[in-house]
């Protein structure tokens, strides 16, 4: 007679996904198991506010005495299944629990601390900038960064008494030297600036940062973490249009700011420079962010006194496609990169075509700097990302004729999704500065950005041939 087995229970499943590979991260890192239904994907989760349990639950959520989990970045618990009360919620605006995930997760991916999701790449940036800055401080900007940051920063920045200068030559101590101030709050920066992919030295620009106290912020919308991390070189503030390659199907508008942990606030204060969302209280009775969450505490203070004041909060139907978007991240730059190098490469050698601004390309000046940053492939080229610049023949009459020749890329603005796209930038995204901003940055009429989807390379380049043949019958 066959005995029964003994009883065995099952290895709990793993709710702190630390250690573990940037791949299986993407898949995993955020979610939690709800136990109350057995959904395996993390649903999303449409509410606008939250039960409080009773009287004294609401008055803790309130005044700060209890918090949100998510915000320490403490994964959600062996218990499993999400508890309203665990996490501490108040209102969607703050925060929401498919959010959540896409938030941790993406802390996850950049090796931050804390993340706080937002309704878009401008919104992401505006919050991280607004943490740090007020009425009367100024923050220094490296020159080639996306055209709508510029237009934001000398704007609306601008109207609200938050001055800019820019540095274009990263590696010339004597313009930080003019540029900063002792007002200055933040150096704000570009992992893969585009149209031109002229990459920048993150590490030059941390240890600049480092001798004057000062919170590098930079915007890894094209590198994204699959190819860069910022925080590995010195940085210590990440924000993403997560728009493009993260959500990466080019459905859902969104941005994220996350937090590397990493800056030194109290030694900024004792070097004059203060940041009093961070370290101050902004209740009496409450301790300030930096004593109450650490190395999390600015990211608290972006969600709490700017994203909750000001109010660009993501959907949570946006947040879903984002931690969705994620789980695929890596695998789909794998393909974005092999195809933009092998596009990139060819469009060097045909007649019709000027020149190729892609930084991993052997030919360009920044190619060592790429592959020292981003990696190379087995043909010694650097991996720096799938938006990139080509310069036909023939200035505006060869772009357009170009542009008018693709069937395959998609006449559009926007970048980092599955599709590939074409965009004329001296028309559109830098169609408002001054000649010499864009001679500075090498807009030229005959300039033209690719993104460089996920469709079939052969295809692409086939589209591309006809195109040049366009620019050649001018
Ligand atoms: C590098 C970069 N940052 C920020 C943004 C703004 O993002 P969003 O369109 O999501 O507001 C963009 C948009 O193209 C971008 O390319």
């Amino acid at each position: 007679m066959n005995s029964a087995p003994p009883p065995q229970s099952a290895a709990p499943p793993v709710y702190d996904w630390e250690g573990f590979g940037f791949d299986t991260r993407q898949v995993h890192a955020g979610e939690y198991p709800d136990r109350n239904s057995g959904l395996r994907v993390p649903p999303i989760a449409l509410s606008a506010g939250y039960l409080f349990d009773d009287f004294d639950d609401q008055v803790s959520r309130f005044d700060g005495s209890i918090h949100w989990r998510a915000d320490e970045h403490a994964g959600h618990g062996e218990a499993g299944g999400f508890s309203p009360s665990e996490h501490a919620p108040i209102y969607s605006r703050q925060g929401n629990p498919t959010n959540w995930v896409a938030e941790e997760r993406l802390a996850s991916l950049e090796g931050g601390t804390v993340s706080v999701a937002v309704a878009s790449g401008q919104a992401a940036i505006s919050a991280a900038l607004f943490a740090l800055a007020q009425q009367g401080d100024h923050i220094v900007s490296t020159g080639s960064i996306y055209g709508g940051t510029r237009i934001l920063f000398g704007r609306s920045f601008k109207r609200f008494g938050i001055e800019f200068d820019y540095v274009w030559d990263a590696e010339n101590d004597a313009e930080w030297e003019r540029a900063i101030r002792p007002d200055t709050k933040a150096i704000y920066t570009e992992t893969i600036p585009n149209p031109r992919n002229d990459i920048t030295d993150l590490r030059r620009i941390a240890e600049v940062a480092a001798r004057y106290n000062l919170p590098v912020v930079v915007d890894n919308t094209v590198g994204t973490p699959a190819l860069i991390r910022p925080f590995e070189h010195g940085c210590h503030i990440v924000v993403h249009s997560t728009t493009k390659f993260l959500t990466g199907h080019g459905a859902a508008v969104g941005g994220a700011v996350v937090d590397g942990g990493t800056f030194d606030w109290e030694a900024a204060e004792r070097a004059g420079r203060s940041y009093p969302l961070v370290t101050q209280s902004s209740r009496p009775g409450v301790a300030p962010m930096l004593e109450r969450f650490g190395r999390g505490a600015y990211a608290r203070a972006v969600r709490e006194s700017v994203v909750n004041d000001i109010g660009p909060t993501l959907s949570p139907f946006h947040g879903f496609l984002l931690h969705q978007g994620m789980e695929t991240l890596s695998l789909r730059m794998e393909r974005h990169v092999e195809s933009s190098l092998r596009i990139a490469t060819w469009l060097e050698e045909q007649p019709e075509v000027e020149s190729v601004d892609y930084a991993g390309l052997p030919s360009n000046p920044l190619h060592g700097l790429a592959v020292r940053d981003y990696g190379a492939d087995a043909a010694g080229r650097g991996r720096t990302g799938s938006v990139f610049g080509v310069t036909v023949r023939g200035g505006i009459d060869g772009a357009r004729a170009f542009v008018n020749g693709l069937r395959v890329f998609s006449r559009m603005t926007g970048i980092g999704d599955t599709r590939s796209m074409v965009l004329h930038p001296l028309t559109s995204t830098h169609g408002t500065f001054a000649p010499e901003v864009n001679g500075r940055l090498g807009i030229t009429p005959g300039l033209l950005r690719l993104s460089v989807g996920l469709e079939s390379a052969d295809d692409l380049i086939r589209d591309l041939r006809g195109a040049l043949d366009a620019v050649r019958a001018l």
